[in-house]
């Protein structure tokens, strides 16, 4: 799959720990930034991970900030983006099942790189379930998202 990941500083450790696993899995993975330690604003990554989704140009994005939380508010401001906080292995899958989340948001400063790991792969195999989602998540996109 392609996949392209971002993050702040706060999130650049466990970012690159992930991109060399699903480069390791072989995935196509574009790295979008930071690559930097300096502090960084996260919206700016976001917004380029979110864009490059909401325009095909990636199937899935991958956000890591310190929390999860500011990359998931900012990615939900892009049109066709899902973005989801993820730091338990039910939701990992379930978000994909049911609301056909395309953008995974981790905290670096919330799982450790093992849990980390493991949720990614959880949502990367699950696949969206359709049905009476599928109606639910048009829904969400009728207010511009
Ligand atoms: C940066 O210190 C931190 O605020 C950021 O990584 C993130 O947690 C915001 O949601």
């Amino acid at each position: 799959m392609k996949i392209i990941a971002g993050s702040d500083h706060g999130g650049l450790s466990l970012k690159r720990v992930l991109v060399e696993r699903m480069r390791g899995q072989g995935h196509e993975v574009v790295d979008a930034g930071t690559d930097s330690t300096a502090s960084c604003d996260y919206p700016d990554y976001a917004f380029l991970v979110a864009r490059a989704v909401a325009a095909g140009e990636a199937e899935f994005g991958l956000l890591v900030c310190g929390t999860g939380q500011g990359m998931a508010m900012a990615a939900n401001r892009v049109p066709g983006v899902r973005a989801a906080v993820v730091s338990d292995s039910f939701t990992a899958h379930a978000t994909r099942e049911h609301n056909d989340a395309n953008v995974l948001c981790l905290g670096e400063r919330v799982v450790g790189a093992g849990l980390a790991a493991e949720l990614l792969d959880t949502f990367l195999s699950a696949r969206f379930e359709g049905g009476r989602h599928a109606g639910r998540v048009a829904k969400m996109g009728q207010l511009g998202g």
